[in-house]
């Protein structure tokens, strides 16, 4: 059997850990394994670069941060286009495969990497999908590898910044990834103890954020602290397309609500503001233990459908059962949190403000 792994999109914890599982269930169960990595994502695949891997390549890998075979954002958009010498990316990647003689592709990625796996798939050839992305919004799978590290990342943070911001009496707004979903500002928010909590799923009102700070200054507490997802947006700009809200926000040099919120929190109510961006801190590092367990379930479980000849299909989380779902179901579908759902409620009846 010979296979092919790459690792696709932005990087998060737990890619090597997934993809030691894949090779050592396949090494454990299987008698001729042959395994070859792509270098930078799916732009390896383009140049046909296969680096040839050893079962002591993945061995170590639970523990280590990032992705040892490296990733790049290759836009889908892009995969169809032809290129100076007439042929696509799509049409130089399956022929890296069928030159390969691969007999299964695994793609490590998120919602893009797998609508070029389904463009694969439809081309004949045999892939299977595993859910990467801290912002967990891969549809169709409860839960994605890298999210719950990201989470404690994030809470640990927002539980830090409380120390400091009590003893100054500060409101503190702390950054959180997540441009299009707002699932780890959500969990880090609940689990790192949040007063505010604002999602790209919520547009907020300034006038509620306000309140809110003002009422917990004269209720007696002695900070505020504000989980600020990335994409999180005023209700004024919800009206505005991306690119719209982009350029208007270009104008105050920022690219992100948060700056803009930490000034006017601290015009309208007096108290001292700081913003904090937790940035890429999120995505590094080794994974957490729960991620360790989950990378181990996802990979295994794609090696046995390899093993079955199951492709066309990534591997996710059901309830705590690990299934599979069509690529061709799943590819190009996102999911949001859902602004009337249990965990946003269950949030704001402990007090929590979501700005609306
Ligand atoms: O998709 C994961 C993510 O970390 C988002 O939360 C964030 O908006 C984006 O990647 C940052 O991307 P890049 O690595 O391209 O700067």
């Amino acid at each position: 059997m010979k296979v092919g792994i790459l690792t696709s999109g932005g990087d998060c914890a737990g890619l090597n850990a997934v993809m030691r599982a894949i090779a050592l269930n396949l090494y454990e169960n299987e008698k001729n394994v042959e395994i070859v990595g792509f270098r930078d994502g799916y732009a390896g695949l383009i140049r046909g670069e296969a680096v040839p891997m050893q079962r002591a390549d993945f061995e170590g890998l639970l523990l280590v941060g990032g992705t040892v075979l490296g990733t790049t954002r290759t836009p889908f958009k892009l995969m169809s286009v032809p290129e100076e010498n007439g042929a696509t990316r799509l049409a130089k990647m399956v022929a890296s495969y069928k030159k390969l003689g691969l007999d299964c592709l695994f793609t490590l990625g998120g919602a893009g990497t797998h609508r070029t796996a389904a463009l694969l798939c439809a081309e004949g050839c045999n892939v299977i999908g595993l859910p990467k992305t801290i912002d967990n919004d891969i549809y169709g799978t409860d839960v994605t590898f890298g999210f719950h590290t990201a989470v404690d990342v994030a809470a640990d943070a927002l539980v830090r910044v409380r120390t400091t911001s009590e003893s100054h009496r500060r409101t503190m707004l702390v950054e959180v990834m997540g441009n299009k979903a707002g699932w780890l500002t959500l969990y880090a928010g609940i689990a790192g103890g949040a007063d505010v909590i604002l999602l790209p799923e919520i547009p907020f009102s300034i006038d509620k954020v306000c309140e809110a700070v003002s009422r917990g200054y004269a209720a007696g507490k002695r900070c505020c602290i504000i989980a600020v997802g990335e994409g999180a947006v005023l209700d004024s700009e919800a009206p505005f397309k991306r690119r719209e809200r982009v350029f208007v926000r270009a104008d105050r040099g920022e690219t992100t609500v948060t700056r803009h919120l930490a000034e006017v929190i601290g015009e309208r109510t007096g108290a001292e503001t700081r913003a904090t961006v937790l940035g890429y801190i999120q995505r590094g590092g080794e994974p957490s233990a729960y991620d360790r367990v989950l990378c181990t379930r996802l990979g295994s479980f794609a090696a046995q459908l390899c093993r079955r000849g199951r492709f066309g299909v990534t591997v996710a989380v059901s309830g705590n059962r690990i299934t599979f779902n069509a690529l061709t179901d799943i590819a190009g579908k996102y999911k949001f949190v859902d602004p009337n759902g249990e965990i946003v409620r269950a949030a704001e009846e402990t007090g929590v403000s979501f700005g609306r």
